[in-house]
């Protein structure tokens, strides 16, 4: 059987809280996606969060908030989605591509170090959380982080922390640490609210600015508009906007993912683990390098490397898999399965690729040894209304 690249687990009080929305008489942003910015500030230790339509509009309102012009130059790693580097194009800037850390697949102080001496003129800096392990923002035994290094230039951060809910750095939650930080509840990620996403801040005026610009500029929220006691109609339009709020109805499978986000993250980490212990020394695998330790990670990902030459069909199938999902990064359909070999189906030459093993909140130790997917039981208040994995759906994205 093929394991799915992902499966959405919407069986705790989605339906519930949908059906609210939907007897509410307001279905675009107001009084849940409020309460999904508050709920989600406080899950990250935020000042201020802002509910937005996914995280590729996230980024593009932190770029723009942080105030990154056109011809300006921004650093982005290589080794992420199309979205943190094409939302730099978004405001006629410039990607500035960095490479990655082997193993861990991050940017690390060292690299940021170099790319600062060759490009000084940089000052906005996108830094990716990739998988789900926050990159070194805050420095190890006293060593300078990619935070004081960015603080030390002059360089904004904002965070593209797509993989990295929940997750930490140092100790603290990722979403409070830089300038700005941007999450993803695409259908895939760990928490979903179909699409959507969410900017968090501990910057007043990076939120007022954020909030303003994801509804076409207008300086009031349009839920304000209705519940307010100033005249519905009255505002002013500061600048070209976009049409990036959130709306409740996406809100309500978001505050309903919350309340287990910590409990799928236990069971991500149950399979990161198995993987770390059942697929050490397989060989031609390299396995994710750990700089942040196992419970800290989000494990939204599971990278594995197939090193150059590997016969990549046994090397999946001594993991367990039949299915090897392609990463955001690696060239469409590599490691499927199928009859061809590595290099026909477009591995970089030699063979050697990027592959993400199965990673899910219900994912059965059968599952991983591809016999069979344990179905969740409901967990919510309302379960017995929440919807059940059909076994059919798969994801396509990091
Ligand atoms: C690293 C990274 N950044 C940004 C995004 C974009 O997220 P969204 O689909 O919510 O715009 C993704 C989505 O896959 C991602 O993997």
């Amino acid at each position: 059987m093929k394991v799915p690249f992902c499966r959405i687990a919407c069986d705790g009080n989605e339906m519930a809280y949908i059906g609210e929305v939907l007897t509410s008489g307001w279905l675009t942003t107001g009084a849940k996606a409020l309460e999904l910015e508050r709920r989600f500030a406080e899950a990250v230790q935020a000042e201020h969060a802002v509910a937005v339509n996914s995280c590729t509009s996230a980024l593009h309102l932190a770029l723009e908030a942080v105030g990154v012009k056109a011809g300006d130059e921004v650093f982005v790693p290589t080794m992420t989605f199309t979205s943190s580097a094409e939302v730099v194009r978004y405001l006629n800037a410039h990607p500035v591509l960095l490479d990655v850390e082997y193993g861990t697949c991050l940017l690390t102080p060292e690299i940021l170090t170099e790319a600062i001496r060759q490009h000084p003129g940089v000052k906005t800096l996108v830094v990716v959380h990739y998988g789900g392990q926050a990159a070194a923002l805050v420095g190890r035994d006293g060593e300078d982080g990619i935070l004081d290094i960015c603080r030390r230039h002059g360089i904004r951060i904002v965070e593209d922390a797509a993989h990295a809910f929940p997750a930490k750095c140092g100790g603290r939650m990722v979403g409070g640490l830089g300038d700005v930080t941007c999450f993803s509840f695409y259908a895939n990620k760990t928490i979903t609210t179909g699409e959507g996403g969410m900017l968090t801040t501990n910057d007043a005026a990076i939120a007022k600015r954020a909030r303003t610009m994801r509804l076409h500029g207008i300086d009031r929220v349009v839920w304000d508009r209705y519940t307010s006691a100033k005249p519905g109609w009255e505002y002013d339009v500061v600048a070209p906007g976009f049409k990036y709020n959130m709306p409740d109805i996406n809100a309500a499978i978001g505050l309903a993912q919350l309340e287990r986000a910590w409990n799928f993250q236990r069971e991500r980490e149950r399979c990161a683990k198995r993987y770390l212990r059942d697929l050490a020394g397989v060989p031609h695998l390299d396995l994710p390098v750990l700089r942040a330790a196992v419970e800290d990670q989000a494990w939204h990902l599971f990278p594995v490397v197939v090193r150059p030459g590997a016969p990549v069909h046994r090397a999946a199938g001594r993991a367990g898999h039949r299915h090897l999902g392609p990463l955001p990064a690696a060239p469409p359909d590599e490691l499927l399965p199928g009859d061809l070999s590595s290099e026909a189906r477009g591995l970089s030459p030699g063979g050697a690729g990027l592959a993400g093993m199965p990673v899910a909140a219900d994912l059965s130790d059968a599952g991983r040894r591809g016999a069979g997917l344990r179905r969740r039981r409901p967990e919510g208040r309302h379960g017995r209304q929440g919807l059940r994995w059909d076994g059919s759906r798969r994801g396509s994205r990091g």
